[in-house]
Formats: structure tokens, C-alpha cells, sequence
């Protein structure tokens, strides 16, 4: 069978195995022919390490000088007769071939990352593959869901601002349709279930159990993805329910890092580059900022993917020196090339003049729109897809 883009809103119901593998393989050609990260941890687990910054980090840190071996864990699907599988799947399998063939230790754990037994099958693969100890633990999950811990009831995360509504387009992948919408405040209610699934709870809760579990080697750091952005997006943002999710998430990092500190480690929110990636086209009315900022960082050269984000994280700021360069706020900050006021002034004239009709000369939408179809493994150069897909030979590729 010959595997077709699907894309239904802003979410990719088919993945293309063959461009994942391709797109994996051009992350670590970059990772080895980018500055090599020194000192790097040999020992690392990435919660949400299947696809955006935790798979970029993970290859980064294998492959980009560290030569670490990693525990991921994921929620991803393999093929079935419901479908062939998601890009994460894939990620994973292919990731694990190539960090094989180099020597490196890759375990995939695909499960959900806030069960008990998920927990247990990561200790006991600390056990078994690290000697019983971590060097370093990303957590970089993405999700709209989460059980209370206590109760087992869902937590929903809900992307809305606070106070007042906003208005603002959300271009659909589905069909290039700009499409203005108002979004209402959320409730308390909404708020603090955002605060719940998308805040610092669960990375605290996760590096608990690691300390209890007597898995934190001397010296481990930890670190966790955050947003900030500019005035162009802090209503949908900053201000929003996601924005007071991550402010949770700093005030976690400071907590974490009093109790790492007994191991002579760190904790760090470490502050990202608006990208395309699974989870950020969910947030409404975001598109113009973002499709403005990737042209605005293409004219400058400053434009970075995942990848590049990841491996400057560790050879500039995690690895590099003694302390670890942060701002007044203690956030280790990646997206100081987004926020340089040359790029802001930029992005600002741009989204004046965008509007329905001329977004995708304004901005860089078509830079965008690839860069999603790539995560799901399309619009690879020289990857054949007319090629015929054996099904059968994709189930039997395990993560
Ligand atoms: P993504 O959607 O590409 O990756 C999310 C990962 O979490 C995947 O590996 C997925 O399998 C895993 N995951 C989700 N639910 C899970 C569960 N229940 N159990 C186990 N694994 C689960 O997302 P992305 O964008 O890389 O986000 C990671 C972090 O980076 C988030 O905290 C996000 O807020 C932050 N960030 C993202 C930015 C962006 O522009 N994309 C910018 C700055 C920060």
C-alpha cells in the first residue's frame, strides 16, 4: 500500500514510516556535525521522548557528543488494522536501530507516563540498563489529559485565556483555511485543571520517585520545556491558563533543584523557541505569531528547529560551564534569539499586515505547513512515497 498524508484540523492521521526514518536520520547528521556537547550525562531518561524537543533531545544527546544512552517514554500507537501507526511509533523504532548500530543503549518504554506501572518499568530499566541511577531526567510531555493521581479522575487541559476573550485567526493544516476565532475565558475550574495536567506536578512527582527509588546518580540534573513568548501572543499565552500552567512549572524547577541539591544536582525550566511541533498547533489563534517569527527568523539566519534548539541547550548553557546561565528568574532561556528586539519589531510589522488573503506571502507558511508535514514523516526529500508499504513488515518493527 501507498501511505497519503491525512490530515483532519490540525492533526496528522497518518504518518509516513519511511520519511520518520529519513527525518531521524538527518536529526543525527546534524547532531554529530554540530559543536559537540562536553561533559554531557551518559545516563538519561526523557519523559515524552518519542517526538518535538524530548525526541531532539534525545538524539542530540546520543549523537551530539554526549554519547548517552537514554529510557524513553512515550504514548504512541504501532500499526493495526485501525491504521498505520503514529510518527512517535516510528521515531522510536528507528531511533533505537540507529542508537544500536552506534553502541548506545536505547530503551523505549511506550506507556503512559502517569501510571504507577509505567513508573515501575522505568526504575527497573534504570536498574537494568544504568546501574540503578540517571545522570539526567527531561521531562517534556505534552498532553490535554491527566488523571488525578488519587482519584483516578481525568484532569482536562483547556488552551484559553484568562479574564477576557480573545480574538485571532488559527490557520486549519487540513486546507490553509485562515479561520478567526474568539475564544472565551476559561473557568476556575479550567484553569486549575490546566495548572494540573500542562504544571510542574507530575515532573515533581516523577523526580520524587526517582529519589525514592534511590535511582538520582551524584550530580543529576533535570530540566523541563516552558514558553514564555512576546506581547504579540501573551493573551493566548503568558496570560492564559497554558501560561499560569507554566509558571506552576518554574515554581516546581525551584523546589526540584532545593532537592537535588542534596546530590549536587540542578533543576531548570528551561524557556523554548515557538515551533511547530504535535502539540503546538493545538493553541488557538497562535498561527500568525508563529508563521510570522519563522520568516522573521529565516531573513535574520537565527531560524532553529528542535534539533538545533536541543544541541545549543546542551553544548551553550547545560554542559558548558560550572553555572549554568540563566535569567533573573532562574529559566535557562533557549528562545533568546526569538526574543531579540530586532526579530519582535519584525514580527510585529508582519502580523499588521497579515490578514486571510495574504498570510501565506506575509508570513512563512509554507515553511510551517512542511515543517508539520515532516514531523509526520512527509515532504522528505528523497523519500520514495510511492513506494509499496508491506504492513506486515512495519508490526514487526517493535520500539
Ligand atoms: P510533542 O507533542 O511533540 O511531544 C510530546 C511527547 O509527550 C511525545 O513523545 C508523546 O508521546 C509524549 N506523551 C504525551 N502524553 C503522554 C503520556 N500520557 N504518557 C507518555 N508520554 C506521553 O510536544 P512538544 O511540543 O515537544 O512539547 C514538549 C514540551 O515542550 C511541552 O511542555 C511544551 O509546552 C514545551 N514547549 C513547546 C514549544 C513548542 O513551540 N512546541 C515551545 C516551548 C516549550
Amino acid at each position: 500500500m501507498v501511505i497519503e498524508p491525512i490530515i483532519k484540523g490540525v492533526v496528522a492521521r497518518s504518518a509516513h514510516p519511511y520519511g520518520c526514518e529519513a527525518s531521524i536520520q538527518q536529526q543525527i547528521n546534524f547532531a554529530k556535525s554540530a559543536p559537540q556537547i562536553k561533559a554531557g550525562p551518559k545516563r538519561v531518561l526523557i519523559l515524552g521522548a518519542s517526538s518535538g524537543f524530548g525526541l531532539a533531545a534525545r538524539i542530540a544527546l546520543t549523537f551530539g557528543g554526549s554519547d548517552a544512552d537514554t529510557i524513553g517514554v512515550s504514548f504512541e500507537r504501532g500499526p493495526s488494522e485501525k491504521g498505520v501507526g503514529t510518527a512517535g511509533w516510528y521515531n522510536n523504532v528507528f531511533f533505537e536501530q540507529e542508537a544500536e548500530k552506534a553502541g548506545r543503549i536505547a530503551v523505549n518504554i511506550v506507556g503512559d507516563a502517569f501510571a504507577q506501572e509505567t513508573r515501575d518499568q522505568v526504575i527497573e530499566a534504570i536498574e537494568t540498563y544504568f546501574e540503578g541511577e540517571v545522570d539526567l531526567i527531561i521531562y517534556s510531555l505534552a498532553t490535554g489529559i491527566r488523571p488525578n493521581p488519587t482519584t483516578g479522575e481525568k484532569w482536562l487541559s483547556s488552551i484559553k485565556p484568562i479574564g477576557d476573550s480573545v480574538t485571532g485567526a488559527t490557520v486549519l493544516l487540513e486546507n490553509d483555511e485562515w479561520i478567526e476565532t474568539t475564544i472565551e475565558p476559561a473557568t476556575e475550574q479550567e484553569i486549575e485543571s490546566t495548572i494540573k495536567v500542562m504544571g510542574g506536578s507530575d515532573w515533581e512527582s516523577w523526580v520524587d520517585t526517582l529519589i525514592n527509588a534511590e535511582s538520582i546518580a551524584d550530580g543529576c540534573k533535570t530540566i523541563a520545556f516552558s514558553y514564555i513568548g512576546s506581547e504579540a501572543n501573551y493573551p493566548i499565552y503568558r496570560d492564559g491558563t497554558l501560561g499560569w500552567a507554566k509558571v506552576d512549572l518554574h515554581q516546581a524547577s525551584h523546589s526540584l533543584n532545593l532537592k537535588l541539591a542534596n546530590f549536587n544536582g540542578s533543576a531548570h525550566a528551561t524557556v523554548c523557541k515557538a515551533l511547530v511541533t504535535k502539540a503546538s498547533v493545538f493553541i488557538p489563534t497562535f498561527t500568525p505569531y508563529i508563521i510570522a517569527l519563522y520568516k522573521a527568523m529565516k531573513e535574520d539566519g537565527s531560524h532553529e528547529t528542535c534539533i538545533e534548539q536541543m544541541q545549543r541547550l546542551f553544548t551553550d548553557k547545560l554542559y558548558n560551564q560550572n553555572t549554568i546561565p540563566v535569567d533573573a528568574e532562574r529559566l535557562i532561556r533557549m528562545d533568546d534569539w526569538e526574543m531579540k528586539p530586532s526579530i519582535q519589531q519584525r514580527v510585529a510589522e508582519l502580523m499588521t499586515q497579515m490578514n486571510a488573503t495574504n498570510f501565506k506571502e506575509i508570513g512563512d507558511y509554507q515553511g510551517y505547513k512542511q515543517e508539520f508535514m515532516q514531523l509526520n514523516g512527509f515532504d522528505i526529500k528523497d523519500v520514495d512515497y510511492q513506494q509499496d508499504i508491506d504492513l506486515e513488515a512495519l508490526t514487526a518493527l517493535q520500539p
